[in-house]
């Protein structure tokens, strides 16, 4: 009987095998049987190994598998949905917005871009500036993108860009993307028109600028009138009470009181007038110039309101009339609000030049405030704080800025900040239109 005879048979049994102590092992028993041709028996091997690990192991990685299958399925579904929200931001959005390369090729292209350029997004992708815009246009837009570039830092310009309708400005940020080893790979541009916020800021510019400009007209009119007309009649008034007094002093003395007391009130009005007039408009900032001017008015304040006032003025350049004006009634309202907020006692007004500026300022040693109440009256646009929007507008009408420091119990400084060159330049030229 050889080998060849036998029939071979093999099985593989799984069980299961409990301990004593409760641990659940796998086992394969795999049995290998020769039979002969009778289907006796002849010989047979059997083996078991405990698979218990292996099974663990199996079910670990099925687990793993479904795992990561559904984590994807969830990943891809994020990314549609990121994907659909950045394309409709993309879509709606007003501004246009565009995306290059290193080589200032395009990418990627919003609506807003295609609309204001005429052109498609698949056009677009892989050309430069150069293929797609006009000239002009194309090279303020590539020097923007070199600044990025170098810098791999975001940028802020404005721009004026002509089309169809006319000229247009852009408030554009253009800022580097990077690549994950931190590296600048591309450069995302947005840019938001704001021509109409833009036309109706130099109109109210040029609104406040006629205001202020008619209402120092006016005050110069009545203050002459006033000064002139007025203070001729009382003049004249005055050198009749004079003459009836002289005439009434032998023959009627109650008659020569009463004349007296005209004299007294028509001087009195006489004064009155004379400084009505000149708060008005004082004539010494035309003839003689803002010193002088703020010299008296600084006498003038310290006489009606019993605050010390100190001014002192360095030898400051020559200035154009609208900036002495600007700079008189800026000083003007600061001490008005000292004399009506500050319970000081003392107030110094010193205008001097630092630096290629020229500074007023006006500090005093009252009550302070929060100059957040400044700022919160701003964003409401409460009727609150006009006299400090003022100067600030009359400031920045002659190209200069105004601060104001102020803390509760710390006194009050107010400063107008003048560049040099902003006190004689032909300025407002674009404000008068
Ligand atoms: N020198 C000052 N001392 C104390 N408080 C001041 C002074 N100047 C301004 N303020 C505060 O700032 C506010 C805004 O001033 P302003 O714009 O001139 O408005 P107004 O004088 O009409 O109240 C004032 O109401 C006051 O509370
Ligand atoms: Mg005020």
């Amino acid at each position: 009987m050889n080998d060849r005879s036998l029939l071979k048979i093999s099985k593989d049994i799984p069980y299961r095998y409990v301990r004593k102590n409760g641990e659940v092992i796998d086992i394969l028993l795999s049995a290998i049987a020769d039979r002969d041709s009778d289907g006796r028996i002849v010989r047979s091997l059997a083996v078991s190994v405990d698979v218990t690990e292996q099974k663990q192991a199996e079910k670990a990685l099925r687990r793993a598998k479904e795992e990561l299958s559904r984590y994807s399925k969830e990943l891809e579904r994020k990314v549609q949905l990121r994907t659909k929200e950045i394309g409709d931001i993309l879509r709606y959005t007003p501004a246009v917005i565009y995306i290059k390369d290193l080589t200032g090729r395009y990418m990627l292209v919003n609506s807003r871009f295609e609309e204001l350029f005429g052109v498609q997004n698949e056009a677009v992708r892989g050309k430069t500036d150069t293929e797609i815009l006009p000239q002009p246009v194309a090279a303020q837009f590539q020097a923007g993108d070199a600044a990025v570039f170098e810098s791999a830092a975001p940028v802020q310009v404005e721009k004026r860009i002509v089309q169809n309708d006319g000229l247009h400005t852009y408030l554009t940020v253009k800022f580097p993307l990077f690549d994950e080893t931190g590296k600048v790979r591309r450069l995302c541009g947005i840019a938001t028109d704001i021509t109409a916020a833009k036309k109706a800021q130099d109109k109210l510019r040029r609104l406040s600028a006629s205001i202020i400009t008619n209402q120092e007209k006016e005050r110069a009119v009545i203050s002459r009138e006033l000064h002139d007309e007025l203070g001729q009649v009382l003049t004249a008034l005055r050198m009749d009470a004079v003459w009836l007094l002289e005439r009434l002093k032998a023959a009627d003395p109650m008659g020569a009181e009463r004349a007296r007391d005209m004299c007294r009130l028509i001087d009195g009005t006489i004064q009155d007038v004379r400084s009505l007039a000149f708060r008005l408009r004082p004539g010494i900032l035309d003839d003689l110039g803002l010193v002088d001017a703020l010299e008296l008015y600084t006498s003038d304040f310290e006489r009606r309101t019993g605050v010390t006032c100190l001014f002192d003025a360095a030898s400051i350049p020559k200035m154009d009339d609208t900036v002495a004006t600007a700079a008189y009634r800026i000083a003007q309202e600061a001490l008005t609000n000292v004399a009506r907020h500050a319970r000081a006692a003392k107030v110094e007004v010193r205008l001097q030049q630092v630096d290629g500026r020229l500074i007023l300022s006006v500090e005093d040693d009252g009550r302070g405030f929060p100059v957040s109440v400044l700022d919160a009256a701003e964003t409401l646009g409460a009727a609150e704080a006009l006299g400090v929007a003022g100067m600030r507008e009359r400031a920045s009408l002659v190209g200069g800025h105004l601060e104001v420091y102020s803390r509760p119990g710390e006194g009050t400084r107010v400063r107008l900040i003048l560049p040099v060159q902003a006190l004689t330049l032909e300025r407002n030229t674009e404000v008068k239109s």
